[in-house]
């Protein structure tokens, strides 16, 4: 069942371009000048229930601005969004009950109050009925390991743990949908990973609908099934985040360890590398090698030990289509 719909959603910002000094701030007044950045082109796509689906691009893509026009902060300038039946920004009065946001760049905590007062709080505006808030309550905050400081007050906190109180708050009364905008940004190491299983999980067990934004390639690696990359406000890549590698990918290797000492006969649109004497590696290009045909050919003809296929690496690809390298 289709869950989102974002069928060419269009926002651009009016930036007010004020000259300098007292003449700017006097011609501002009179005649003010404005300039439109086009944060969010023609956007569309589909996301079905329980799907997993990250969101990634270069600063400034348009990837905060689209998760505040799917949770109904913003209104688009032309095009429709529908999530769950609502249109976010019309219906947001009945809508924010359905859906969580957590943005990584911004605390909805309170910054004095110890985080478990702020989650109280949080439980009277949403109205949260008791059980449901024990419960949520009980099982994030073990998955996320938060009760060394759930008395502490959130200025105290590390960014990680930070961060884990607010996808708590976001949960809590159990929303269908959420929206995660760069959730492990600034984040150490090991607290990204706890943050990642616990996306994961909760996308599993509870079969939550998510979109994660990030810029960071690992977190999209570890979690997410579905990729949307979008580079300034447009669509650059919607599918599997296999096919990437089917679709961009374009040059392989393959590392041969063969059991003694052999000459290789040439292979044609094939580059072979000695990497010793026992060793060698197949460079080629996707769209002229087709990577079975050749694995067998040389397990037919030659006594191998050990075959190592490795895939273009994501990081370097999106890079590639970012800077329209491959389209
Ligand atoms: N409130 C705003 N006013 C003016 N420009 C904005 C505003 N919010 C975002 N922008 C601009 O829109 C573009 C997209 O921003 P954003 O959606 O935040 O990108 P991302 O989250 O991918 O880094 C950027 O050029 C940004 O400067
Ligand atoms: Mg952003």
């Amino acid at each position: 069942m289709t869950f989102i719909e974002v069928n060419n959603a269009s926002k651009k910002f009016r930036i007010n371009q004020r000259a300098s000094g007292i003449p700017g701030m006097i011609a501002n007044l009179f005649a003010p000048k404005y300039e439109y950045r086009q944060a969010v082109k023609d956007i569309s796509f589909s996301i079905e229930e329980g799907e997993m689906t990250g969101f990634i691009g270069p600063n400034g893509a348009g990837k905060s601005t689209t998760i505040k026009m799917l949770s109904g902060i913003l209104c688009p300038d032309s095009g429709e969004i529908k999530v769950g039946g609502f249109s976010p920004y019309k219906d947001r009065k009945k809508y924010v009950g359905n859906i969580g946001v957590v943005f990584g760049q911004k605390s909805q905590l309170q910054w004095d109050l110890p985080v478990l007062d702020s989650f109280e709080l949080l439980k009277a505006i949403y109205r949260i009925p008791e059980k449901m808030y024990r419960d949520n309550l009980e099982r994030f905050t073990e998955m996320l390991d938060m009760s060394g400081f759930l008395q502490q007050p959130v200025r105290q906190l590390s960014l990680g743990q930070r961060m884990r109180a607010d996808i708590v708050a976001a949960l809590l009364h159990s929303p269908k949908i959420v929206f995660f905008d760069e959730p492990t940004i600034g984040v150490d190491v090991a607290g990204k990973e706890t943050i990642r299983q616990f996306i994961r999980e909760l996308n599993e067990k509870d079969n939550i609908t998510m979109i994660f934004t990030t810029h960071d390639m690992q977190d999209i690696e570890k979690v997410c099934d579905r990729l949307i990359i979008i580079d300034e406000g447009t669509k650059v890549y919607d599918g599997e985040l296999m096919g990437i590698r089917e679709r961009f990918g374009t040059t392989r290797q393959l590392d041969v360890e063969f059991v003694q000492e052999c000459s290789v006969e040439p292979i044609e649109k094939v580059e072979i590398l000695e990497l010793d004497q026992r060793k060698k590696r197949f460079i080629f290009e996707n769209r002229d090698v087709k990577i079975d045909e050749l694995m067998n050919e040389l397990l037919a003809k030659y006594s191998i030990r050990d075959i190592n296929i490795s895939e273009p690496e994501i990081e370097r690809l999106i890079r590639r289509i970012y800077q329209g390298e491959v389209s």
